[in-house]
């Protein structure tokens, strides 16, 4: 896809300060540190148009990038770090559950683990969560440079048993090497003409 423009609307927390022209969404979900930001950079081709965070668990809020003018993508704080106090948890929880229930523009939800590790039980949590509300969901596996491609299938296969997917798609990518982008705009252009 080319981009022709990408900015950066709102650092959102509550939800009258969501965009509201009725545009599609795709959020990026995933525990903190796994690459969500990185990957949103990848996807646009730019180096430091989302925050890439040198400590983990800081975003608070929910940043709405415009892409071409014709839909968002939604970089969601990450879960699952342990240095967080429990009521900063208790707010993540708050946030998180005020966008994703009866989130209209919301038509796909990229669920981000490290394909390195077995899923935790904080992704199958978010999993069962995203499934529960009734959204699309696309794995994608990250920092894919980690391992040799020769052991990929292995890793995703046990990505696929933890969190438990039906059909559901797995991509590997790295941002490091830039792999794995194009099959993630493919899967965004077919979600979009659907
Ligand atoms: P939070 O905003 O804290 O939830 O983190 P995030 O999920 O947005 O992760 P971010 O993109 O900030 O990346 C976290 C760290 O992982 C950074 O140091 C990145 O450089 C590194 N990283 C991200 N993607 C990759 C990748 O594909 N390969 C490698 N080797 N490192 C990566
Ligand atoms: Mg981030």
């Amino acid at each position: 896809m080319k981009i022709r423009s990408a900015e950066i609307v709102v650092s959102a927390v509550n939800r009258d300060q969501y965009p509201n022209e009725g545009i599609p969404e795709i959020a990026f979900v995933g525990r903190s540190n796994v690459g969500k930001s990185s990957s949103i950079n990848s996807l646009l081709n730019r180096r430091q148009f989302a925050r890439v965070s040198q400590t983990p668990g800081k975003t608070r809020t929910i940043n709405f990038y415009l892409i071409n003018k014709e839909f968002y993508f939604v970089d969601l704080p990450g879960y699952g770090y342990a240095k967080v106090s429990k009521t900063e948890k208790a707010s993540w929880g708050k946030i998180m559950e005020r966008y994703l229930s009866r989130r209209k523009e919301l038509c796909n939800i990229f669920l981000l683990v490290d394909i390195r590790h077995e899923p935790t039980n904080d992704d199958k949590a978010m999993y069962d969560w995203i499934k529960y509300y009734g959204y699309d969901c696309t794995i994608v596996a990250t920092k894919a440079d980690k391992i040799s491609r020769g052991k990929y299938q292995k890793h995703l296969s046990i990505i696929r048993k933890k969190l438990g997917l039906s059909d559901e798609k797995i991509i590997p990518v790295s941002s490091l090497k830039k792999t794995g982008f194009d099959d993630l705009w493919n899967e965004i252009i077919n979600i979009y003409t659907e």
